[in-house]
């Protein structure tokens, strides 16, 4: 929830710090804070709201001066958003500081057990505990001091720490929460997150749990828990820093809509081979996909909402029974899996606790585990048996969509390789779906060319309460994703309704003028939709309709149409999700609000 950054090098450490945590304020952006060492003591610099407060309060981190120092931006968990609640963390003599990303799970216990032995606390957060803690083991070395306090913490936690009395090193830890070292020519360096140190490096260490990093000016160790040293390889990042800046759009979000096309075709292309789809990273052979019994997609938001695409498109081409669950209840409703099930987790940062929970609990029961994941080398990806990456690149804006759209693509891949090994489709079905698999970049990229059309239609909604989304089957769960785009960027109440569902309640609540947004893609379910569209019509509702190219019948029933090119019937949602997006994004941005950050949110949600 947090992005913590750490500098050792020849430069002034505060403006790298504040370079780093700008491309890490994904994370969280309720407060951030610094602290450098200088002339044998450290200083710090923290305040509450964005990331420009701080950066004003320091000149561009002019008057923090000092060659070695580590950097928080805050979401906050435990303690509201305060300067006193913003890291760093101090121990009682300001000579230990701390940055923390994760929980401290034990930290009450921890906290009373200090408090007996006469450690004051001035924050509500459980990372000053990691500090008095420090405090209490620390004894010259901070090695053994971290190790010690390491042994007795339950929870998650990526630290940053500086010791008053080692100058010359700042030292990096890692459990359950990400965390990479870089090392450059200039310095070196720690960060939650790649985009926000590839200024500098490229070359790129993956910090696993259990591990300590100390960096000096122009040296890496590594060590493990119990103090030995480790032999580690550095990677090197093959994407450059234009993908994790805005490129010209005014917001993340829009930047990362249009990459779409890009996303699908990197996530599609090196699994099509000579007419045939090949998965190697499945790691499963023929047998084992023919022995596939059930299959559970687990996910959280918007990577459920792929998942409820997919058991849509797995269910109806392979004919694989799928139960799509939200890893929050997955995780403790003990469900029934055994070896031949398959556990699909998605996620696009590989780090959100509920699935990576689920994984775990799936994994102990014995079913193989596979990861569709963004983040390369992130937790889920790490401990999935196998893993599916989805080709997105970074993505910023905290609302998802290039993520989710390779996501869906990931999903159709497995859906034809499963159908194709178990003899559900014929090889010329495959053969024309991958044609119109291709296609899709192609067709976004038209889509794409309607945002104006899009956005005069969206202003007309500026000062809605409530907008609906009903659709069946495939539409239903596009309408998912269409309705939660729409709440958490613009703030506007919207609900997705199985169109049939309405009148079991629902449609009580329609009345004049409220905007309806109606989905109608899947041939078979057409006529029915349409009959939906009737019924809240008749009460008044405002209907913007999302359908393919061929009804242009359906004008009589709507007061905004969106076409769609033709497709595979299983692949519309890849199309129908772009009208949702750019509606969406338009209703925020004509409302004022930073479409990028939307408010009590953050990109990576690792706490439960
Ligand atoms: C919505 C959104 C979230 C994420 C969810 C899961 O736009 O981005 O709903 O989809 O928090 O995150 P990941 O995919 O990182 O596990």
């Amino acid at each position: 929830m947090c992005g913590i950054v750490g500098y050792i090098g020849e430069q002034q450490a505060a403006p790298v710090l504040l370079d780093g945590l700008a491309k890490l304020e994904y994370r969280g952006y309720d407060s951030a804070g610094m602290a450098v060492c200088d002339n044998g003591e450290i200083r710090m610099v923290k305040a509450t709201g964005r990331l420009k407060v701080l950066e004003a309060l320091t000149k561009g981190g002019s008057t923090l001066p000092g060659t070695a120092g580590i950097g928080h931006t805050r979401w906050a968990t435990h303690g509201s958003p305060t300067d006193t609640n913003a890291h760093p963390h101090f121990n009682g003599s300001a000579s230990i500081a701390v940055v923390h990303n994760g929980i401290i799970e034990n930290y009450q216990k921890l906290k009373r057990k200090l408090e007996s032995r006469g450690y004051h606390f001035v924050s509500e957060t459980d990372t000053e505990v990691i500090a008095h803690l420090l405090d209490r083991y620390y004894t010259g070395s901070p090695l053994e001091a971290i190790t010690k306090v390491m042994h007795r913490m339950e929870g998650s936690y990526a630290l940053g720490i500086i010791f008053q009395d080692h100058p010359d090193e700042i030292y990096a830890v890692r459990k359950d929460s990400p965390l990479i070292v870089g090392k450059s020519s200039a310095g070196n360096l720690i960060a939650s997150d790649v985009p926000a140190i590839l200024k500098y490096t490229r070359s790129v260490y993956f910090m696993e749990n259990e591990e300590i990093a100390k960096l000096t000016r122009d040296d890496i160790t590594f060590y493990n828990i119990d103090e030995e040293e480790l032999e580690k390889e550095p990677t090197e990042i093959s994407w450059d820093l234009s993908a994790a800046e805005k490129g010209g759009y005014d917001y993340f979000m829009m930047k990362e809509i249009y990459e779409q096309p890009k996303a699908i075709t990197d996530t599609i292309s090196p699994r099509i081979r000579d007419g045939k789809i090949v998965i190697e990273e499945l790691g499963m052979t023929d047998e084992e996909i023919a022995q596939i019994s059930k299959i559970y997609i687990v996910a959280c938001g918007s990577a459920y909402h792929a998942g409820v695409t997919g058991k849509y498109v797995l269910e109806g081409m392979a004919r694989i029974p799928v139960e799509v669950d939200l890893a929050s209840e997955f995780r403790y409703r003990n469900p029934i899996l055994d070896e031949q099930t398959l556990v699909i987790v998605i996620s696009q940062s590989g780090e959100t606790a509920d699935s990576l929970a689920a994984l775990r609990e799936a994994k102990a029961k014995g079913s193989r585990i596979l990861g569709i994941v963004n983040v390369v080398g992130s937790s889920i990806a790490r401990e999935a048996d196998n893993v599916f990456y989805t080709w997105a690149g970074p993505e910023i804006s905290v609302a998802t969509t290039k993520a989710y759209s390779t996501q869906l693509a990931a999903l159709y891949l497995l859906a034809m390789k499963f159908s194709n090994v178990r003899g559900t489709i014929t090889n010329e079905e495959l053969t024309s779906m991958i044609e119109q698999l291709q296609q899709l970049p192609r067709q976004i990229e038209f889509l794409l060319g309607s945002h104006d059309r899009i956005q005069k239609f969206a202003n007309r909604f500026l000062a809605a309460d409530h907008i609906f989304f009903i659709g069946r089957g495939l539409d239903y769960a596009i309408s998912l994703e269409g309705s939660l785009k729409l709440k958490e960027i613009s703030y506007i109440h919207s609900e997705a309704y199985a169109a049939g569902e309405l009148k079991h309640g629902t449609i009580s609540l329609i009345e004049d003028g409220t905007p309806v947004v109606a989905v109608l893609t899947q041939e078979e379910l057409y006529r029915k939709t349409i009959s939906n569209i009737q019924e809240v019509r008749t009460r008044g509702a405002f209907v913007m309709t999302v359908t393919n190219a061929n009804h242009t019948d359906v004008e009589k029933n709507a007061d905004f149409v969106m076409y769609l090119p033709e497709t595979n019937s299983y692949f519309t949602n890849s199309l129908a999700v772009i009208p949702l997006q750019l509606f969406a994004y338009y209703v925020a941005l004509g409302r004022g609000l930073d479409v990028d950050k939307p408010r009590n949110l953050a990109k990576s949600v690792t706490v439960e």
